[in-house]
Order: structure tokens, then sequence, then C-alpha cells
């Protein structure tokens, strides 16, 4: 269908500018704010007051399919994505049969094909058994189907397993992705391991056990020559690994996750919306990781979005499952708490959220220009909301931001020209 969006600020490689996009054939094309060129939009849609960005990437969500229905489908993350105003996503391969040969894959690229209603491209696993310790995946076969390639939820346990996977992942032009964690530094640590957890006699996941591993893997970049990508990152230590590995010239990259950002040990409730992996830190880190995405150290924002059933997460902090969900919340909580109080821009929010993601994994979009194709988000900034999980798309109802007040919310998300996502509330 042809659609016409008039009078829009709309975010274009020159920042945001009024315009009206004109929408064909599945592609955007750029005219003149309230122009009065005809076109034969079958749809107008009026945008004053709205801005539009190139649709949000997500890198690290949990879909669960196949294997967990239970906790998501990719019906219904890839709808909550798009409720999110997300037109794209990385699914992780915590599934099963697990993605590490092309077969296995082809039961998740089924459901995809099928089911997605956001564009949706999947992780094939490290390691054959995707837990950080198995002989390595059939990569090359798998690459033309994958993202990239991530054990996500485990990390990898020797530099020798990691050096052998870089150098493969590398022939095959695709990035490792690391969850970073030390088994050996763990003891059945399950939040941060500071303050709170002393005050309530809680079992702490030191920070070691993850920027152990940042360090020795952007080392083993720096050796292959691969290209490294870290998940998730919560320590002050990861950022600063990052930031110098980066500075000599490492093809390096990582994520964090707006409640590393908005969110520290100080707000531990004793519920499972609060417990994830990596845990909510300090109030230090988590200022570091806001100089990081300042600085450019962090290059995005991803949501690691872990649906779970409502049993897994009621169980408190102790014995809850780990995981939150962040697809529908993601844009609302970053726009109030990091651009609405001024700590970045709205444009470096987009930048986080659309144009770097999708930069770094080569994905195609990110970018609101004559022939791309038509993967946009319009918002309104001025819209307050409270977050209802009730209301969500996912299956997965746990998230530290219930009942919040937010700003900024999102009304239409369009996928390839077509709309993935109409805001029906009153
Ligand atoms: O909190 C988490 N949940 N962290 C992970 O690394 C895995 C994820 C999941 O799959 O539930």
């Amino acid at each position: 269908m042809t659609m016409l969006l008039k009078n829009a600020e709309v975010f274009t490689p020159e920042g945001f500018k009024p315009r009206d996009l004109f929408i064909s054939d599945g592609k955007v094309f750029v005219l003149a704010a309230d122009s009065s060129e005809t076109t034969d939009a079958v749809r107008i849609i009026d945008c004053t007051g709205k801005v539009i960005v190139p649709g949000f990437t997500d890198v690290h969500v949990h879909l669960r399919e196949p294997g967990f229905f239970y906790k998501e489908s990719i019906a219904t993350g890839t709808a909550a994505a798009a409720r999110g105003g997300y037109t794209c996503v990385c699914s992780m391969p915590n599934v099963k049969p697990v993605p590490s040969t092309v077969d296995a894959l082809r039961a998740q690229l089924d459901i995809i094909e099928k089911d997605a209603k956001v564009k949706t491209v999947p992780y094939g696993t490290i390691t054959m058994e995707q837990d950080g310790r198995s002989s390595l995946s059939d990569m090359e076969a798998m690459a033309p189907y994958v993202c990239a390639f991530s054990d996500d939820g485990k990390g990898v346990q020797t530099a020798q397993l990691m050096e052998e996977a870089m150098i493969r992942a590398k022939r095959t032009g695709k990035l490792i992705v690391a969850h970073c964690e030390d088994e050996s530094l763990l003891h059945g640590g399950y939040i941060h391991d500071g303050a709170y957890a002393r005050a309530h006699g809680h079992r702490g996941i030191c920070s070691k056990s993850e920027w152990i591993q940042v360090q020795r893997d952007t080392e083993l970049s720096e050796k292959t020559g691969a290209g490294y990508h870290v998940c998730h990152i919560s320590t002050k230590e990861s950022v600063e690994i990052l930031r110098k590995a980066k500075e000599r010239g490492v093809d390096v990259s990582g994520e964090t996750a707006p409640h590393y950002l908005i969110l520290c040990e100080d707000d531990l409730q004793e519920d499972g919306r609060f417990k994830m992996n990596p845990p909510l830190r300090s109030a230090e880190d988590r200022d570091a990781l806001i100089e990081g995405i300042k600085d450019g150290s962090i290059d995005m924002i991803a949501t690691d979005h872990a649906p779970h059933s409502a049993e897994e997460k009621a169980k408190g902090l102790a014995g809850s499952a780990f995981g939150i969900v962040g697809l529908e919340t993601a844009f609302s909580v970053l726009y109030t708490c990091l651009v609405k109080k001024g700590v970045i821009t709205l444009e470096k929010l987009i930048e986080l959220m659309s144009v770097n993601p999708r930069k770094r994994f080569g994905l195609e979009g990110g970018l609101i220009a004559d022939g791309q194709p038509a993967d946009l988000t319009v918002l309104d900034l001025n819209r307050s909301y409270r977050i209802d999980p009730a209301r969500f798309a996912s299956k997965g109802r746990a998230t530290p931001f219930e009942g919040w007040e937010v700003q900024g919310k999102v009304l239409i998300t369009m996928v390839n020209g077509e709309i993935a996502y109409e805001e029906t509330d009153a």
C-alpha cells in the first residue's frame, strides 16, 4: 500500500528535519515538509507534532522458539518488538534444537518465515551445545543465515576455545558476540556482589566474572583480527577495557541494556522482576556505563529481552529465573530517564538504538533516505503513560519498570512499508 506520512520531524542522515515521507513498494522517499507534490498515496497519516525515526534494532532478544514456547514465541516476541518500535531483532540461540548446524537452525528459520512480525535474524552458536565448552559449531555452513555467533547465557570458558572460535568466525565475516562470564568465579551468586547482597544475606556475582573475559577476548580479537562484540556490559571495568581496546584500534564493540543505565543495586527489591544476568550493579558501575554510551566506548543499547513464565519469576531474588522483558519499555524509559533529563540527546539515543546496531552487524536499513527500506517508527514524545505489563504483547511480564510513569510513546512501527504495529490505546 502507498502511504504519505505528513508533517513529521524526521531523523534524516543530517539530523531531525521537517519532512513528509512517501512510502511505496516497501521503500521510503523523503519529500519537503507539507509537500504540495501530488502522490497517489492510498493512506495519508497526519504526523504533525510527531517524530519519525529509523526503526529500532535490538541485537539481543530471546524469542524462546523453538523449544520454550511457554515462555515466548516468535509471534509474541516479535509483536512485542513491533509494539516497542523495533523493526529488526536478532534472536539468541538458547533454544531447542540448539542452532549449531544448518539443520537445527532450519527449525527456527521456518518459524521466523511463518510468524515474525518484524525482521528477525537468528544467531548461530559458538559451540555445538551452546555451553561455552563443547567443540565449535558449524559456523561456515550457518554463516549465510545468521547475524553473528554467540553462546549467550554462557561464557566461553577457555582462551583456547575462544581463539579458535574467533579464527573460524573471522573467515565467515561474522562477529563473535560474547556473554562474558567466568564460571569459576560465580560460587552460586545471583545478584551483584555489593552492599545490597551483604545487607540482605544474598549470594553475590563478582564484577570480575564479567570483565576478566572482556579483557581476555579483546586481547584475542587484537591477536586474531576477528570482529568481537560484548553482550550486556554491566561493569565499569568492562567499559574501560573496551575503551582502551578501541583506542588501540581493535575491532571491538559492545552493548548495554536500559536497566543497567537506569537502575543499580540500590533499586533492588525482593522480587524476580529485579533478577537478571548480569545483575544490576553499583551506582558507580551505572555511571560508568552512562559515560560509556556518551563517549562511544559502548556502541549500542540492546534489551536482553528474556521472558520467563510468571511461575518462574515468582520466586524472589534467590529462586527466580534470570531475565526480564525489555522490548516494550526500552524507548520510553530511556527517553524519560536519559533524554528528558539531559543526559544524552534524542539523536544520540537513535544512534544507539537504530543506527549503530545495524551498522555493526551489517543489517540493512537504519537510515531514512530515498529508496531505503521503509523500516520506520513514529513516536509521540509528548505522550505519557504508565507501564502496565498486562498490556504487553510479550508472554513475559517481569519488568523492574512496572508501574513507572514514562513519556514517549510508539504510535506506528512500519516494516518494509507495511504497518507491523499501530497504537490503538485510548
Ligand atoms: O538474564 C538473563 N537471561 N541473562 C542471560 O544471559 C540469559 C537470559 C535468558 O535466556 O533467560
